[in-house]
């Protein structure tokens, strides 16, 4: 074993919680280290989740749109009466053809410079860096084995933010190509005949729209009578419409019991229902987070009954020093909650105030139009036995959304009946994902609906119908 090395804080994961709390720290004047197996920093967020996502959803979202012109792949764009092909804009184009290889190229490289982008952050910051697996080995103790050796790190404080890892269901047998989980789905090398997705969730509906778009038949089966648990109901609703005129196909209220490889085909079965047979099979049924080899027992750190490790307001375990973060403790598994949480926690180690409000965490799904919420659903505040109103304004009479050609959905705002404070606020339609941060902002401001409704918002843009929607709260819209 070499020689021990000594730190303030060793940060266990370099995902978008450990890499951001190891930066604040390195602000903080914290000699930090950072311990991650793979050998690019940035997590499951930066190497195989949101950024390669996201970028395959804006390429097939582009190939769809061309592919229109064609009125071969059926997409939102175009549908419905919308005017946003290219063709409607004048532009024609002909013989539009994928070019797949490319496009995933364009995925890594994107990928590639962003990791490597948090690789130059850590040498800004002179954050220490160890690749190998890291495991607590006591009180204020950790050992990284890195394959060629074992190096033992001593820390005042240690930080768990190991992440999470996808979930499978009993009797699917996952052969991490024809039966796989959302990783794998980020490099498909040819779009699938048939494509079976287990769970009408953010991945589920991200990743079938990616596939969707570039020709693949995708079936959707989920357990749920409803896609999107957990979101508003009428906005999840509306949703599934506009993915149905997309061409996915909905099974809800069905289980899946097994899937297996049988020759070049994957059988599903569903409970009650026929199997289905298809190219390729996609587990998307939740995440799971990673505890396991992490050296818990070592300071009598139990997870939970459902893998999370149970942790104070301020990120503490049980154990002294030893904190965690993200989606390795409760709450929702964002990569923006993690990083809120990351900061909040090396920030009280230091001495300061760390605080993360979670009512004002916004979600979003990032589908064709985009779907965003932050805070309660009207499901949730009717269950609260809270009084509340409701306001609502079409993207259709929306100005900027007509010349974008992206009129599907509406802005909900939800406040509370007696003191007109903010409650919710839930969005479908374009760039959903970029207005929610006005609202998460205002909300976590404890703002009204009347001080949207008072606040000045510029002409043409996506965002007055936010501003809209709060004047409908109280009766007044201008333009509906
Ligand atoms: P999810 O929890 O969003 O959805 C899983 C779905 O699978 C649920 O609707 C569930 O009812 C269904 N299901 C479970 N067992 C089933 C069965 N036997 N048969 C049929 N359906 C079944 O999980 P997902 O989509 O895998 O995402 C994992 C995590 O990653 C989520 O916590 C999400 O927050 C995060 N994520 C966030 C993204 C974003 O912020 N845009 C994008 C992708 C993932």
């Amino acid at each position: 074993m070499a020689a021990e090395r000594e730190h303030d804080l060793i940060i266990i994961g370099a995902g978008p919680g450990g890499y951001i709390a190891a930066i604040r720290a390195a602000q903080l004047g914290m000699n930090v280290a950072c311990v991650e197996r793979e050998p690019t920093l940035g997590g499951t967020c930066l190497r195989v989740g949101c950024i390669p996502s996201k970028t395959l959803l804006e390429s097939s979202e582009l190939f769809a749109a061309a592919k229109l012109a064609g009125g071969r792949v059926p997409t939102s764009r175009g549908s419905a009466g919308e005017t946003s092909s290219f063709e409607t804009h004048g532009i024609r184009l002909v013989a539009v053809t994928l070019d797949l290889a490319t496009m995933l190229g364009r995925k890594n490289e994107i990928v590639d410079r962003l990791t490597k982008g948090v690789d130059g952050l850590f040498r800004k910051h002179k954050i220490v860096r160890y690749l190998g697996h890291g495991r607590i080995s006591g009180p204020g103790a950790v050992v990284v084995e890195t394959g060629k050796e074992t190096v033992a790190l001593k820390a005042r404080w240690i930080l768990i933010a190991t992440g999470s890892t996808a979930a499978n269901l009993p009797g699917v047998r996952l052969d991490g190509e024809r039966i796989a989980t959302s990783t794998e789905a980020l490099s498909y090398p040819d779009v699938p005949d048939h494509l079976v997705i287990i769970g009408a969730g953010y991945i589920g509906l991200e990743l079938g729209s990616v596939w969707r778009r570039l020709g693949a038949k995708v079936t959707v089966v989920e357990y749920l009578d409803r896609i999107l648990s957990g979101m508003d109901v009428e906005i999840a609703t509306e949703a599934k419409r506009m993915f149905e005129r997309q061409g996915l196909d909905f099974r809800l209220g069905s289980r899946v019991t097994g899937a297996r490889v049988e020759g070049d085909h994957c059988i599903v079965e569903c409970e009650g229902a026929e199997p289905i047979s298809c190219n390729r099979l996609l587990v998307a049924v939740g995440r799971i987070p990673m505890t396991e080899h992490l050296g818990l027992e070592t300071v009598g750190i139990t997870p939970d009954e459902h893998g999370r490790i149970p942790v104070d307001e301020h990120f503490a375990t049980s154990a002294t020093g030893i904190y965690a973060i993200g989606d390795v403790i409760r709450g929702p598994m964002l990569a923006h909650k993690a990083s809120e949480e990351g900061i909040a926690c090396v920030e009280a180690l230091a001495g300061g105030y760390g605080h993360v409000q979670y009512e004002t965490i916004p979600s979003v799904v990032y589908t064709h139009p985009e779907i965003a919420s932050v805070g309660k659903t009207e499901e949730e505040l009717r269950e609260a036995e809270i009084d509340y109103q409701k306001g609502v304004f079409p993207f259709s009479a929306n100005g900027r959304a007509r010349a974008l050609g992206q009129t599907e959905g509406r802005i909900k705002v939800l406040a509370d009946k007696k003191t007109d404070r903010l409650l919710g606020v839930h969005i479908l339609g374009p760039r959903a994902g970029d207005l929610i941060a006005e609202a998460a902002t205002a909300m976590a401001f404890g703002a009204s609906s009347e001080d949207i409704a008072r606040t000045c918002h510029a002409h043409p843009t996506l965002a007055e119908a936010f501003r809209e929607a709060a004047l409908a709260l109280q009766g007044r819209a201008i333009h509906i």
